[in-house]
């Protein structure tokens, strides 16, 4: 056997002997964050291995640490990474994320959001976050496809000052981001699941690395299909994690077009259900060219009937046609998407299993990891 194999297949076997069975440690974690600070959503499992075997769990706990020792991310990036520098760490991200929540449950989707736009261009490292950069050129953060809506990013500085007095110099922002997103969802009715910590924050920002990174609204699922695959996502994550616009709202800009000339043979989207359309049309008020009307600030919440709830509502109304976002609608009526639409829709733990599971992966793109970037003190500045 070469070296580097004999040493991994050491450490998988260590671990065997050396684990304790899944359940005692995790659980331990699990249940004083759940008394503390969330509700739990009465799953079983947890989430983690999905089917509460403890056998399952455990094979899963050694797989991924074979996984990772064969990576070399073997203590870089790792469920657990702050339990000896910042044990607090998750603890206080909890905290922060639902005294915020009490005053305003719009924080919990604009993490998310934020979260998601930040790791799909140029990876989960806060990158989104800079306010600006020594090099003085447009961060991502101004770029139109981030637009004046991002919300809660209070939050995360609110977090981050509060780490920087318990723990100065250790918890990452992009760390901080991915806590907070799990977090906010499981205050919104996810049952809770671990994330992994370890990543570092990026050195710079560049609005132009947007262009061909980011989701637009009227992109093809084609098109949405090839990014998110690569990002290291497939079909099903993608529609899987766009069930995110369970909770949240989005701005006249990103639908009205669907009913102010949608094309040449249609004024308004012949998809959109009449009284959607009707809804649509009130709410953001017609443009008139030039100048164009003001609507840019006026929003309407994806599930029109629970907004603040991660449920399958949001799925159901897009076979009625009530999808704001062209793609999401799309999603339900296009060949490779619409039988796993279908399928979520039907069965809400379901989804919320992959969906937690998707997250894990979504936070896991192009992640810096042991000496790249750094640990920056204020999440909207390098150090
Ligand atoms: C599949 C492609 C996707 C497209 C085309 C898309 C598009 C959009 C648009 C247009 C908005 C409204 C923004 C605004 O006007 O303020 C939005 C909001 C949102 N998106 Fe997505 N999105 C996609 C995937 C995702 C994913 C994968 C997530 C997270 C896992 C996500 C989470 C959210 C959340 C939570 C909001 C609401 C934000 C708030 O209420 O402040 N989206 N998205
Ligand atoms: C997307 O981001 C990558 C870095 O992650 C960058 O190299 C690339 O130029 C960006 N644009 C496209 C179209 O991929
Ligand atoms: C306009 O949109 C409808 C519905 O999607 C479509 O059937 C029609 O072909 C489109 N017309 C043009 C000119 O693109």
């Amino acid at each position: 056997m070469e070296v580097r194999t004999r040493v991994i297949v050491a450490i998988f076997i260590l671990c065997s002997i050396l684990l304790p069975p899944a359940g005692s440690t995790w659980h331990h974690r699990r249940g004083k964050r759940h008394r503390n600070f969330v509700f739990n959503h009465g799953f079983a499992s947890g989430g983690e291995g999905g089917d509460g075997n403890p056998s399952h769990q455990r094979f899963d706990a050694f797989a991924n640490i074979f996984f990772d020792a064969a990576f070399g991310n073997f203590a870089k990036f790792r469920v657990g990474f702050y339990d000896q520098t910042c044990p607090q760490a998750e603890e206080i991200v909890a905290e922060v994320v639902s005294e915020a929540f009490q005053n305003d449950k719009g924080i919990a989707p604009g993490i998310l959001r934020v979260h998601f736009h930040d790791c799909i261009v140029t990876g989960c490292d806060a990158s989104l976050l800079l306010d600006s950069t020594p090099s003085g050129k447009d961060v991502e953060k101004t770029s139109p496809a981030n637009g004046p809506n991002l919300r809660g990013i209070e939050v995360i500085d609110e977090i981050k000052s509060r780490l920087e007095i318990v723990c100065p110099g250790t918890v990452s922002c992009s760390d901080v981001l991915a806590f907070a997103a799990r977090d906010s969802l499981v205050l919104s009715g996810v049952p809770h699941y671990d994330v992994p910590g370890g990543r570092r924050d990026s050195l710079s920002s560049h609005s132009e690395d947007i262009d061909g990174n980011m989701t637009i609204p009227s992109a093809s699922i084609e098109n949405l299909a090839q990014l998110f695959a690569r990002k290291g996502l497939t079909v099903e994550d993608m529609v899987v994690l766009t069930g995110a616009h369970s909770i949240g709202r989005a701005h006249c800009p990103t639908f009205a077009y669907r009913v102010y000339g949608f094309n040449q043979t249609h004024h308004r989207d012949p998809k959109l259900e009449p009284s959607t359309s009707t809804r649509i049309s009130s709410t953001c008020p017609r443009p008139n060219t030039p100048p164009q009307p003001d609507f840019t600030g006026t929003s309407m919440p994806f599930d029109s009937s629970t907004e603040f709830t991660m449920d399958t509502e949001f799925y159901n109304q897009l076979f009625e046609g009530k999808g704001l976002i062209e793609s999401d609608q799309a999603m339900a009526e296009d060949p490779r998407t619409s039988d796993i639409v279908k399928e979520m829709a039907s069965n809400e733990d379901l989804w919320l299993n992959k969906f937690s599971k998707a997250m894990v992966q979504m936070g896991k793109m192009d992640v810096k990891t042991g000496t790249e970037g750094e640990i920056r003190q204020n999440c909207r500045s390098v150090n």
